[in-house]
């Protein structure tokens, strides 16, 4: 099992502006850690980075240990070999991992059959048990479907389908539930904290919404202009916030936050 990523100092410029400056934290297997912020606090940079998805030209600095390597540095090709199949990312708009114009199927179990080599059956197996453990409806029929054919919740849990397909040890999301209505938002919650709970998956829950954090994250990094102001687990940063800043996070909150969800599996579909 292993461990999940240990981020040290890390830094992305872009064009000689500092975005992200040298920021630390863990993301350790089993648990969600909440990366909360003001927009523009960069949050998303610092997602992308530890992808190695950063804009063209910036340039990163700092360690992104996984499984004892540091991902920072690794060639373009090296850094392929993990994406996907042991650090996987979801973000805000799920049509963004989705090609319109091919079956679920298709994008399902693409990755399977070609670099796993599984039979189209195995693969088309795995999908449905996949889609039936997100609470998908319909498993076969959705494999058969086209992106537009799902509302914006089902899709989301698709592309965490295809994000999980491989079976990935670390998960970054960022934003997943901001463009879902309240409910919706809730059952992709409780989607993430059952992967986490089942799979011992490591989360890096990415939102501007303290709501969010409350509702499922472990522990809670809050970032300013580019560094962690604040870190600790997220009833204490939440309760007891040290910083003005977070105060005022927290003020900003609509009075009907989302609650907790259960940590305990349920496995029951919202
Ligand atoms: N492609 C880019 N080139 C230059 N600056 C960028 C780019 N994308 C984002 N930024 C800047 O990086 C900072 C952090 O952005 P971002 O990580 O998207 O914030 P957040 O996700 O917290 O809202 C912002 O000041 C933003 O303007
Ligand atoms: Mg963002």
């Amino acid at each position: 099992m292993s461990s999940g990523l240990q981020i040290r100092d890390l830094t992305l410029r872009i064009g000689g502006t500092p975005i992200v400056s040298g920021i630390s934290f863990d993301v350790p297997s089993g648990q969600i850690t909440g990366l909360a912020g003001e927009s523009g606090s960069g949050k998303t940079m610092t997602g992308l980075s530890i992808c190695g998805l950063q804009p063209k030209g910036a340039e990163r600095g700092g360690t992104v240990e996984f499984a004892g390597r540091n991902l920072i540095g690794l060639s373009e090709r090296a850094m392929n070999a993990h994406r996907g199949t042991d650090i996987a990312m979801i973000f805000q708009d799920p049509t963004a991992s989705l090609h319109p114009m091919l079956r679920i199927e298709h994008q399902l179990t693409d990755h399977l059959r070609f670099h796993e080599r599984m039979t189209r059956q195995a693969a088309r197996s795995r999908a449905i048990d996949l889609l039936a453990s997100l609470h998908v409806p319909e498993p076969a029929a959705a494999l058969r479907k086209y992106p537009h054919e799902f509302s914006g919740g089902q899709l989301q849990r698709i592309a965490i389908a295809i994000a999980m397909i491989c079976r990935p040890q670390v998960l970054i999301a960022d934003e997943p539930t901001t463009a879902l209505d309240v409910t919706v938002q809730a059952g992709i919650l409780r989607l993430l904290r059952e992967l986490c709970d089942e799979y011992g998956l490591a989360i890096l829950l990415v939102s501007h919404d303290l709501g969010v954090m409350s509702a499922v994250a472990d522990s809670l990094i809050v970032m300013r202009r580019g560094e962690v102001v604040e870190s600790g687990t997220c009833h204490q940063v939440i309760t007891d916030p040290k910083e003005p800043y977070t105060r005022s996070l927290i003020d900003s909150l609509p009075a009907a936050a989302p609650t907790r969800v259960a940590t305990t599996t349920g496995l029951e579909s919202l």
